[in-house]
């Protein structure tokens, strides 16, 4: 357990080559969001650090209000901070313009929402095209990619329908599906399983842990410790500060897995008497 040091990462060691340097999928320094309503001015982040390795699982938690959806629409380039820098890979979205960043959300970021955010009068497989669309890029090699997906996440059966005529894990498992059809750089998932059952959390934090074995960075928000206990990595946000930033030791996540399935495995079987 250690609280984080940015400055370490700042100078980085002169006897470490480039080469056997981890590659960053993000690296955000001093980062600062203010809101203005009328007179008032919220500071929802104020002078945020901290780096994310590629292949890294962050999960962020923190007080409700604390800036966490904040920190993530910045990183997934829904939003531009107010100051300080945010690199994804070499690119400083702080500079960017918002057609800059369009085009960086749509070609290397997955986000999963909360409430799902599906499109209610497309099917599965075309609500997974959506972010396609936006890149002007819609055959049949897409569309055949699209099923892949929705195969992936358990819905090879349920293709054509739309989301009213499925359950709300399902409905996130579109999503989730819909988050990399664009092969995204990152996975970013704010209270992804926020409004879902245990049997239905464990479904999709395995498609999570699946995702981060193949060596995708995710970062996700909750406030379930049982779901932080699954990431590698937990950074805690308290008044729009970096409080805390601990890593979970394998064996930790191991319990974590275990004790999730004994649980989904109680319910199985209660609900079968
Ligand atoms: N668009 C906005 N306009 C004005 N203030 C905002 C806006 N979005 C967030 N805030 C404010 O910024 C602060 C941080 O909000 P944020 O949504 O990031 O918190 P959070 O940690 O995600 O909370 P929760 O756990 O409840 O989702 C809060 O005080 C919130 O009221
Ligand atoms: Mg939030």
């Amino acid at each position: 357990m250690s609280i984080s040091e940015p400055s370490q990462t700042d100078s980085p060691s002169p006897f470490i080559s480039d080469a056997e340097r981890p590659k960053l999928a993000t690296s955000i320094r001093d980062l600062q969001k203010h809101y203005v309503l009328k007179s008032e001015v919220v500071r929802a982040l104020r002078g945020v650090s901290f780096d994310v390795p590629e292949g890294d699982y962050v999960a962020i938690m923190g007080p409700s209000g604390s800036g966490k959806s904040t920190l993530l629409n910045l990183l997934g380039c829904l939003d531009k901070p107010t100051s300080g820098s945010l690199l994804l890979g070499n690119d400083d979205i702080a500079l960017m313009t918002d057609n800059e960043l369009a085009e960086i959300r749509s070609r290397r970021i997955g986000f999963v929402f909360q409430s799902y955010n599906l499109i209610q009068q497309l099917t599965v497989v075309e609500n997974i095209q959506v972010p396609l669309y936006y890149q002007g890029a819609m055959g049949s090699k897409q569309h055949r990619r699209s099923v892949e997906l929705a195969q992936r996440v358990g819905l090879g059966d349920r293709l054509d329908h739309r989301p009213s005529q499925l359950s709300g894990g399902q409905q996130q498992r579109v999503a989730i599906a819909r988050s990399l059809v664009n092969d995204p750089y990152f996975v970013l998932a704010d209270e992804p399983t926020g409004n879902l059952d245990s049997v239905t959390t464990e479904e999709i934090l395995t498609i999570f842990d699946e995702l981060n074995d193949e060596g995708r960075t995710i970062i996700l928000v909750t406030h379930e410790d049982d779901v932080a206990e699954r990431a590698k990595r937990v950074v805690r946000l308290k008044d729009g500060k970096l409080h805390r930033d601990d890593v979970n030791s394998p064996a930790v996540r191991q319990a974590a897995r275990e004790t999730q399935r004994e649980t989904v495995a109680q319910l199985v079987k209660e609900a079968n008497l």
